[in-house]
């Protein structure tokens, strides 16, 4: 087995049998308010704090400053992190804005696709950067459904996606996309971007005879024998909690 990357999130080691597989790229997956983005930033703040391992946070969907404050409520100074060199965020939500005027939005959406393309590669060039100044060890990509809006076309969309992935895996540090369950709320389908990652895991909120209960599955680890069954998950002030052990419904 390859070297593992300890996610430092409480139970996710464990349902993996020790971490992440070193330099590869994960996908979680999830539906709205799952915790995709606490995972993410837990993952990096953690291994900032407890492995001494630098990161990149790179936005498509918030601002520096909502993304800065939204995590000191768990108590993960990223702030502090960046003044020590430790910690980067980007921000590209350029790459994805919803337009706010319509007018914008078909004025993007007429703009040529190499145009767009460009963004994307100077973001990857940016990136690489700055994994090299502060030697950063893992990045987060939040979200690649973002990009959703800024490639109405489904073949131009999918085409930004996986040039992405693509570019991320030649990057060298442990990186988690996230990414909404399905787009356009259509049924899940298998997506491009799955058969490119090294892992995917699935987060979600079920609901059953009035209670609702958030829970995780590993769906693939390439090259690791991870726990592959549905578990429950909780996100409190400590972050993301997951329970290998404990049942998703306890039984009545
Ligand atoms: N201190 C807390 N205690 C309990 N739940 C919390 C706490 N802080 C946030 N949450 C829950 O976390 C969820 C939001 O997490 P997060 O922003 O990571 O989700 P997400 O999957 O990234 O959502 P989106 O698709 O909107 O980006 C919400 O369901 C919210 O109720
Ligand atoms: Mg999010």
């Amino acid at each position: 087995m390859s070297e593992v990357v300890h996610t430092g999130v409480e139970g996710l080691d464990e349902l993996l049998s020790g971490g992440f597989p070193k330099g590869r790229i994960i996908l979680v997956l999830g539906g709205p308010g799952t915790g995709k983005t606490i995972l993410a930033a837990q993952f990096l703040w953690k291994g900032i704090t407890q492995f001494g391992e630098n990161g990149i946070f790179v936005s498509l969907d918030e601002s520096q400053n909502h993304f800065n404050a939204e995590m000191l409520k768990f108590g993960w100074d990223f702030k502090k992190a960046e003044k020590e060199g430790k910690f980067l965020f980007i921000d590209a939500t350029r790459l994805s804005r919803v337009a706010m005027l319509k007018e914008k939005m078909l004025r993007e959406e007429t703009s040529s696709l190499r145009g767009k393309q460009l963004q994307i590669d100077r973001l990857i060039e940016e990136l690489q950067a700055k994994i090299q100044h502060i030697g950063a060890k893992r990045v987060v990509l939040d979200t690649l459904a973002s990009l959703f809006y800024r490639f109405m076309d489904p073949i131009e969309r999918r085409t930004a996606s996986v040039d992405l992935i693509e570019a991320l895996s030649d990057l060298g540090a442990t990186t988690i996309v996230t990414t909404e369950l399905s787009y356009l709320g259509l049924e899940r389908n298998l997506m491009d971007e799955e058969f490119l990652v090294h892992g995917v895991i699935m987060m979600q909120t079920l609901f059953s005879g009035g209670a609702t209960t958030r829970a995780l599955q590993v769906e693939k680890m390439r090259g690791a024998s991870v726990n592959p069954n549905l578990v429950p998950y909780t996100i409190d002030k400590g972050g993301v909690e997951i329970f290998p052990t404990m049942p998703v419904f306890s039984e009545k």
